[in-house]
């Protein structure tokens, strides 16, 4: 079979010709730009131009391309495709990038069929191109540009991407440098910094080349950033993450610019104070009266050098004493707009190295078959059939499930699907989620267990003599991560004995731990690295049962003969769990006759978290008190005059994990509510209501005042219009607005998103505002329509986007972000505006209709479109 790919003709075997295009591309043709999001036609990143119509390769057999032009994104040139890629770049679109080859060549198709879409057609058009990070709004902004790039006539500069640096074990001597774990200045110039925060998709390369930049007083563009791993020492781990304590390498809550703000400016103007001192030397003139600007050092005297010329001198000199780094009125970068993400042009470009796109020579492919349920262990496999499978080599029972093995993920797939296995549900959950649910009411109803984690006066004299009072319970269900990239690992046992593994990990000593179990070794013989992760919100923040520790026992079985990716089928993704946890809130609360609050009791029941994670566990699920869970209610943003928080324990057998904004998902969901329901109660005004509660915030209080003000809170509605307020002190300080309309069928729309944010020091608001919006989006989701279900005897149902919807282009409102200028320190971005997007949106809601939702996803009672 002869196919026509990027302008060339390519014999492919017959044997591919009822294969998905997409496997054929990426497996037979080693073009890994096109991804893997779904396999059902539901995600569209498989997006490649079949004779410049925007298609679906994972639903498009091999066959049925031939004769037909084949453009993926390696090979898509051309006025429209520079066009879209430069607005792509320039507007900060991308953010983990997983879904953008895909976005970019729909967005192509659609400039190519019309010059100047309009909003509506534009999201018509991009409506079946899923980004679970949210980069819609920028999207539909860059389709914008780029239509006017064209109309105009301008030619934009092709975008290049430079290659992908490997990162090599650090040396002794390296470990024992002060800045040469985190910084590197190579002759050439490039400034290599290494990441202790990996790259997600949030932006965090970017910000870390910004500071490096900034203490170096580099050329931005000279910085290239790389994820690190392997910085483990007997002293501790040089990369491990300041504000978890700093002995563990770990990417979360919302704390890579924390993480990194005080390390690396030191590191960084320790860096640039050695260039210094070895220019000093070799021109024979004070350190103090050398200039630096731009990667170059100068002296009055004409000397002149770049970075790159003096790195080598530098390296053998000590720091100088009393390095320090600049004050914020020096920065020239810090605070600044227009900065562009680092990590853009390869994921434009589809050069970038997600785990899923890790080859090495001799590699099988690994596909798991997981339980159906929660729990339940094969009791009899029958793989005759799997076996029998063209291009499937082995058939491996490992803890998790069953691994299939194959030359391809196709033929590993097909293996997967002819299994036949009866599986012991002795172990297993068997209950639905409905009887979950009451099981988690009961347990909240009855107070058996009830821990006190915090008390603040006595709630129950005061709630007896409230004036008004709301006594309410709110549900919510278990979540999925969902992020585009299904988690994957590759693995490689060396001839030396050390195992590399490949996983774009949170946590890469987790991985180390995970790898070093599964392989029986010890953990110094195994070394991770962290290519880019196509999202995770939390899902690879695991440390065992896990696709590595998956990839190392088929790679152990097939005694290390050959390396090994593990790639996860959507749907063994969702049945591995680690679902955001399901949660049950009662609040009682009370008001006086003037509207005040005067007690706030929460109870909260759900499955712990923390006991997830090893080594915070300890520290974060004390005495019955889980911090990841009641995060968020144990410390309003609000000051309550009797306040009364307790949590009840539920066990279940369904594995939970942190998601995006881990416990605040749920617990402000429900305090959220039930101030705006006590302020209804009281007859006041939900925003004077809260005002009066944040006097000792001011900060908080603040973000709420320019989110009533920028959002038109005092301003009046048309009728079929309402909006909804929550506040927030989760990581840093924010208020939401968002305002909805009714159709003539009773649907929803979200209209408008307000958000206002201070988290200390900016450094690249534009990036904080994609962050935000984003985060937005995926709370927006997950209030609407999120839910991971188990059907009958604990059948896991939600196995894929069909039952899992995320949001599209269509229902994207509009956004407006105001970030608050501040001086203080840097705080969290990454998950801050997840936590309001259900309560703004299910208290405008009430306004609107008097609908009042307890239970979410919202879509089961009032449908959201
Ligand atoms: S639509 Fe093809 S991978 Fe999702
Ligand atoms: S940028 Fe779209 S899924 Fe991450």
């Amino acid at each position: 079979m002869k196919l026509n790919v990027n302008g060339a003709d390519v014999e492919v075997g017959d044997e591919y010709a009822a294969s998905p295009l997409l496997w054929v591309l990426r497996d037979v043709l080693s073009l890994r730009g096109t991804k893997y999001g779904c396999g059902i036609g539901y995600c569209a990143a498989c997006t490649v131009l079949i004779d410049g119509r925007n298609t679906k390769s994972c639903q498009t057999p091999a066959g049925r391309a031939v004769g037909q032009a084949i453009t993926t994104v390696e090979g898509a040139s051309g006025p429209v495709v520079d066009a879209v890629r430069d607005a792509w770049y320039r507007g900060n679109v991308v953010q983990c990038g997983y879904c953008q080859p895909g976005q970019t060549l729909a967005a192509v198709a659609l400039l190519e069929a019309d010059r100047s879409p309009d909003d509506a057609t534009a999201a018509r058009w991009m409506n079946g191109n899923l980004c679970r990070c949210g980069t819609y709004p920028r999207i539909r902004e860059a389709i914008n540009q780029a239509a006017e790039t064209l109309a105009e006539g301008r030619v934009p500069e092709p975008l290049d991407s430079a290659t992908e640096l490997e990162t090599q074990p650090l040396t002794a001597e390296e470990l024992a440098d002060p800045v040469h774990p985190y910084i590197r200045v190579h002759p050439d110039g490039t400034v290599v910094a290494y990441s202790n925060q990996i790259e997600m998709g949030q932006g965090a390369h970017t910000g870390l080349a910004t500071i490096v930049a900034e203490e170096l007083d580099a050329n931005i563009a000279s910085i290239r950033v790389v994820n690190a791993a392997n910085g483990a020492s007997p002293k501790g781990d040089v990369y491990g993450t300041p504000a978890g304590g700093g002995f563990i390498q770990l990417t979360g809550a919302s704390t890579s610019t924390q993480g990194y703000w005080e390390r690396y400016r030191l590191v960084a103007a320790q860096a640039r104070a050695r260039l210094v001192a070895a220019a000093a030397e070799a021109w024979h003139v004070p350190a103090e009266e050398i200039a630096v600007d731009s990667g170059t050092l100068t002296h009055a005297s004409g000397e002149r050098a770049g970075f790159g010329e003096l790195a080598a001198r530098a390296e053998r000199l000590p720091v100088p004493d009393g390095v320090r780094p600049k004050e914020p009125g020096a920065y020239k970068l810090i605070g600044r707009e227009g900065r562009l993400r680092v990590d853009t042009p390869g994921k434009i470009l589809g050069t970038t190295r997600f785990t899923i796109d890790v080859t090495l020579p001799g590699m099988v492919t690994a596909v798991v078959l997981h339980s159906p349920k929660f729990g339940a262990t094969p009791s009899s496999i029958d793989d005759g059939a799997a076996l029998a499978e063209p291009g499937v080599t082995a058939v491996i029972p490992i803890e998790e499930g069953i691994a299939v093995v194959g030359d391809t993920f196709d033929a590993a797939q097909r293996g997967l699907r002819a299994l036949r296995v009866d599986w012991d549900e002795t172990n297993a959950e068997l209950r639905t989620s409905e009887e979950l649910l009451a099981e988690h009411l009961r347990l909240l109803e009855s107070g058996e267990q009830a821990v006190t984690a915090r008390k603040d006066g006595d709630v129950e004299p005061a709630l007896a003599n409230a004036a008004h009072l709301v006594d309410v319970v709110y549900e919510l269900p278990y979540l999925a991560h969902a992020p585009m990239e299904p988690n994957n690992a590759v693995c490689r046992m060396g001839e030396d004995g050390v195992l590399e593994v490949w996983a774009g990990t949170e946590g890469p000593e987790y991985t180390r731990m995970s790898a070093s179990a599964a392989a029986g070794i010890d953990k110094d013989r195994v070394r991770v690295h962290v290519p880019y992760a196509g999202g995770s919100f939390g899902l690879h923040s695991t440390s065992g049962h896990d696709p590595t520790s998956e990839a190392v026992q088929v790679a152990r079985a097939l005694e290390w003969k050959y390396p090994v990716k593990l790639q996860s089928l959507r749907e063994e993704e969702f049945k591995s769990g680690r679902y955001r946890a399901m949660a049950v809130h009662r609040v009682r609360a009370g008001s006086d006759k003037e509207g005040r609050v005067t007690a706030f009791h929460q109870r909260i029941a759900a499955q712990p978290t923390s006991v997830a994670l090893p080594f915070v566990s300890d520290v974060l699920f004390v005495d019955g008190v889980d911090f990841m869970t009641t995060s968020g209610a144990v410390d309003p943003p609000y000051t309550l005059p009797t306040f009364k928080l307790e949590t009840v324990t539920v066990q279940t057998g369904v594995p939970v994990m942190v998601w995006r904004s881990v416990g605040n998902s749920h617990t402000e969901f429900a305090r959220e509510s039930a101030i705006d329901e006590l302020a209804t109660a009281a007859g006041r005004d939900p925003v004077d209501f809260r005002r009066g509660l944040l006097a000792d915030n001011p900060r908080t209080l603040r973000a709420l005042e320019l989110a009533a003000e920028h959002s038109g809170w005092v301003t009046p509605l048309p009728e079929n219009r309402a909006r909804g307020v929550a506040c927030s002190s989760f990581l840093s300080h924010s208020a939401q607005v968002t305002e909805i309309s009714l159709d003539s069928r009773g649907r929803v729309r979200i209209e408008r998103v307000t958000f206002v944010l201070d988290c200390g020091i900016t450094v690249n608001p534009d990036l904080i505002r994609t962050q935000v919006e984003g985060g937005l989006i995926y709370g927006l989701s997950a209030a609407a329509w999120g839910e991971s279900v188990l059907g009958d005897g604990g059948q896991i149902v939600t196995q894929n986007f069909d039952r899992y919807p995320i949001m599209r282009m269509q229902s994207v409102p509009r956004i407006d972000v105001v970030l608050i200028d501040s001086q203080e320190p840097p705080t969290g971005v990454g998950e801050v505006s997840v936590p309001t997007a259900a309560p703004a949106l299910t208290n405008a809601i009430a306004a609107l209709t008097g609908t009042r939702i307890r239970r979410l996803p919202i879509n089961k009672t009032i449908r959201v479109i």
